[in-house]
């Protein structure tokens, strides 16, 4: 039985087609959703971006990306062909008037327009404002922005302005890609549908929270962009403060775009600022013949971290005096991201092994092998005695799933069938992303101010050793990155 949900016809102009998201993330993603079954037959696809090209010569670019970034066993030549068929080339200057009325031409009546601005943020304002001059944008029309929304609380106004005046909040899809990961959205499904966890879920039974985003790639090819921005900007402000709504947040009354995003919004306005001495922020330095992140920044005297940790506290009744450590880091030991939940100890031990005893740790693992490890405490097995150890009832998605688990979609993809849908659950609402940045502004400010320099960490390893004092000091530990 399909569980595929049928969006209705679309065509998809896509700004920025030949660019590199669109190659690796939006074009797979689509075709994969196409042999889903997911993708109308009659929907389109449109690219536009600034070079000539005919439509051929661009389908060869999509056939190229399908070999590169879709798995062996999901290639179909004729599911392909007819793939590419669907997809057009349009040559379009964003700040100029070329290409803008053959674009107005190829649009159809009747389906849903979605226009994806997969290009920098300076370019938004121009396409907005020709998408609706040309009266090619209609009031149904969605438009689909990627990150850096904005670099801080000013510029994230301005671009929320621009945005405003040629779209309704409605139309606008802000994207947030971890918010499209199954496990992520399977946050939401553990800690509503079950009774089991929110009861506990509060400062009085949570010790504290560890959110992980570790990744081994280094920012080589990427260095210019990732030298203006650093871990802070590139992740924390947007991806791991998505994670940390999802936890920390209030039920909302329903599934429903605008009470989730409401219950998010008040977490990022409850934290509080954070300390100086609460973070540590790092860059990884060459290793063996690789290079460090001096030589990938092109910039000898570059400040930027590429890994950050932060102790994070929320000022509400729910989480006041429940740390939330964060960190995010690259070329760090192994590709991991995970949130653990460590909760408190029982209010008094009946058992004599004291040495056995464990917190209980909820663990939810984003990526890679996506699942769920509770550890709980159990009588060692045998004659011993009444000896404690700690087991886990570990849970994959993809072997409880069983195929269906396997065949999960990727978090683009999921995303814009969503926007095709119609549906902003898991897009961020303007005056969230605007909060997100009032919150890590003056965090940033900080460091520039007192000129603080990145510890420098070896790559392959779980990043500075300044960041292991961060929880040692308060009787912690971070979980290991493996
Ligand atoms: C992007 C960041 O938003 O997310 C990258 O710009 C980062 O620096 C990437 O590598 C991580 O995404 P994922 O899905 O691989 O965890």
């Amino acid at each position: 039985v399909s569980r595929v949900i049928p969006v209705d016809t679309f065509d998809l102009v896509i700004f920025g087609g030949t660019g590199d998201l669109a190659r690796r993330k939006i074009l797979p993603g689509l075709y994969r959703r196409f042999l889903g079954g997911q993708m109308p037959q009659d929907s389109r696809i449109i690219a536009a971006a600034r070079s000539d090209m005919s439509d051929d010569e661009f389908r060869a670019q999509v056939r190229a990306a399908i070999e590169e970034f879709v798995a062996a066993d999901k290639r179909d030549a004729a599911v392909i062909d007819e793939f590419v068929a669907r997809i057009s080339y349009v040559a379009i200057d964003a700040t100029g008037e070329n290409g803008w009325a053959q674009l107005k031409d190829t649009m159809r009546d009747g389906v849903i327009r979605a226009f994806y601005f997969s290009v920098a943020p300076s370019l938004f304002g121009a396409i907005a404002e020709r998408l609706s001059d040309h009266g090619i944008a209609d009031p149904q029309s969605r438009i689909v922005v990627e990150k850096p929304f904005g670099r801080d609380l000013a510029s994230a106004k301005a671009l929320n302005a621009v945005l405003a005046q040629h779209f309704a909040e409605e139309q606008i899809y802000r994207i947030d890609h971890y918010l499209g990961k199954e496990t992520v959205q399977n946050l939401m499904a553990v800690r509503f549908a079950n009774i089991l966890f929110e009861p506990l879920w509060k400062a009085q039974y949570i010790d504290h929270v560890q959110i992980t985003v570790a990744e081994t790639v280094g920012v080589d090819g990427r260095g210019a962009y990732y030298d203006t921005s650093g871990a802070m900007r590139d992740m924390v402000q947007n991806h791991l403060m998505q994670l940390l709504c999802l936890i920390a947040m209030e039920p909302p009354y329903h599934f429903d775009p605008n009470a989730v995003r409401d219950e998010k919004l008040k977490v990022i306005r409850a934290l509080d600022p954070v300390a100086p001495e609460d973070i540590v922020r790092g860059q990884y330095l060459k290793g063996g013949d690789q290079d460090g992140y001096v030589a990938h920044s092109g910039n000898p005297h570059s400040r930027t971290e590429s890994y950050i940790a932060l102790k994070v506290h929320i000022s509400n009744w729910r989480w006041k005096g429940t740390p939330f450590y964060l960190r995010t880091g690259k070329r760090l030991r192994a590709r991991a991201s995970e949130i653990a939940i460590t909760f408190k100890e029982p209010p008094h031990s009946i058992f004599d092994d004291a040495e056995g005893w464990r917190e209980n740790v909820l663990v939810i693992r984003l990526q890679p092998n996506e699942g769920m490890n509770l550890m709980v405490m159990i009588k060692e097995p045998g004659p011993g005695g009444m000896r404690l150890t700690q087991v886990p009832l570990d849970m994959s998605f993809a072997e409880a799933l069983g195929e269906e688990g396997e065949d999960i979609p990727d978090a683009y993809e999921r995303l814009i069938m969503d926007v095709i849908r119609g549906n902003q659950t898991l897009f961020m609402r303007g005056d969230e992303v605007e909060a997100a940045w009032a919150w890590a502004d003056p965090i940033i400010e900080g460091w520039e101010r007192r000129g603080d320099r990145p510890r420098g960490y070896e790559p392959g390893t779980s990043g500075p050793e300044d960041a292991l004092m961060l929880l040692h000091r308060d009787g912690r530990r971070w979980r290991e990155i493996r």
